[in-house]
């Protein structure tokens, strides 16, 4: 595994998991993670219990012993590594966003496919067990043919102007900001739930463009977006509104969506992870009901508690890798996968091209 900072905690963790919890004909060996700094790398390799550590990835990439590259490191470096563990042959598990530009990510898609790698990102909300549900409520025809798709990816971390930079507000380093890092999320929910999205009209807004650096006296230009709003519209009729921030003064992580179709609602916020609202024509029709998706017949809490011990956010990853290690298992191609990172990509692009351009922009051109 590529990067032992957040996410690679959260993978690590995942990783070891999987099999405790669910049926799966695979024993994951944590053989080597991989960062910079060689003392911090060897203190989460003890922690999470990893083989080995590295601070060359180019190494980690072609070792004989690993099978699968899991990228948790910044948006720069996913596709240099993607595609150096392509052509070795390596199963391909990388964070989101797929890359920094749309090009990269068509680059990594190539990559992985002429050299028949199977290849997954690391979309994990969609496996947070209400959204899977709200999916199937969906596919069962509960809420009819849909009209809108609502959400709001609200953080508040950078709402201090002197609130130090980092790599997430630099854009040779994160590509984007809020875009990359939340919008890119909710978009990915969209597609999931909705359908493809064909066309935008969108704004990116900077708020602060000047930050000290950490431990310095030095201060740093940011080149990235603090807050994306876009209008959306899909391919088949639904509408649409996505926002996301780093400046929502008060929420910490409100990943929230909201889907009103003919027949029925429904409403998901991440803060309040286990629960899914649901509205529908059908019965006494007294408004939304909460239900509580912890139950043995929701979305993998087959294999976690007894009902009503929920789980939290670490059990999305979990979920996740527990798709790869299915896909492995039925010879498929997981899913979400590098051609969803490239579809979702090429939302970002749109999004881009018509905050620089005023107007509604096509998201196929
Ligand atoms: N799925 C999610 O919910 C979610 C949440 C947060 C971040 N992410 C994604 O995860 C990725 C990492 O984000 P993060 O918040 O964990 O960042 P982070 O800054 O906490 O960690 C990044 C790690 O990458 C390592 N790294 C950087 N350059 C490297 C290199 N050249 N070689 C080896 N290691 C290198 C750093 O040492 C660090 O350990 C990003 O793509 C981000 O968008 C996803």
């Amino acid at each position: 595994m590529i990067g032992y900072g957040f996410m690679g905690r959260a993978h690590s963790n995942a990783w070891r998991q999987v099999r405790s919890f669910f049926d799966v004909p695979y024993e994951p060996v944590l053989k080597v993670i991989c960062g910079r700094n060689e003392s911090e790398v060897k203190k989460v390799a003890d922690r999470f219990c990893w083989e080995s550590f590295s601070t060359n990835w180019e190494e980690v990439v072609t070792r004989e012993d690993v099978d699968v590259v899991d990228i948790c490191s910044p948006g720069y470096t996913h596709a240099p590594i993607a595609i150096a563990a392509a052509q070795a042959g390596k199963i391909l598990f990388c964070e989101k966003p797929l890359a920094n530009t749309l090009s990269e990510a068509e680059q990594m898609l190539d990559a992985a496919q002429k050299n028949g790698c199977v290849h997954m990102i690391c979309h994990n909300y969609r496996r947070a067990p209400a959204v899977s549900l709200a999916r199937q409520l969906i596919e069962a025809g509960e809420i009819g043919n849909i009209y809108h798709y609502r959400a709001t990816y609200l953080q508040e971390w950078l709402r201090n102007p002197e609130f130090p930079t980092r790599w997430r507000l630099d854009k040779s380093q994160a590509g984007s900001g809020a875009l990359g890092d939340l919008f890119s999320h909710s978009t990915d929910l969209a597609r999931y739930l909705v359908g493809e999205i064909s066309e935008v009209s969108a704004m990116l807004h900077t708020f602060v463009d000047d930050r000290p650096v950490l431990n310095s006296s030095d201060r740093a230009h940011v080149d990235v977006d603090d807050a994306a709003l876009s209008l959306v519209k899909f391919e088949h009729g639904a509408i649409g509104t996505i926002e996301a921030t780093r400046y929502a003064t008060g929420r910490k992580n409100f990943n929230r969506f909201e889907i009103n179709g003919r027949n029925g609602s429904l409403a998901f916020n991440l803060e309040r992870m286990n629960e899914l609202e649901f509205y529908s024509d059908e019965g006494p029709n007294s408004g939304f009901k909460t239900i509580q998706a912890t139950d043995k017949q929701h979305p993998f809490l087959c294999g976690w508690w007894p009902p009503g011990h929920i789980i939290g956010y670490e059990h999305t990853f979990t979920h996740t890798v527990l798709e790869l290690l299915q896909a492995l298992t039925e010879k498929r191609l997981p899913i979400p996968n590098f051609e969803d990172g490239v579809k979702n990509q090429r939302v970002l692009d749109a999004v881009e091209r018509s905050a620089a351009s005023r107007t509604w922009e096509l998201v196929n051109r």
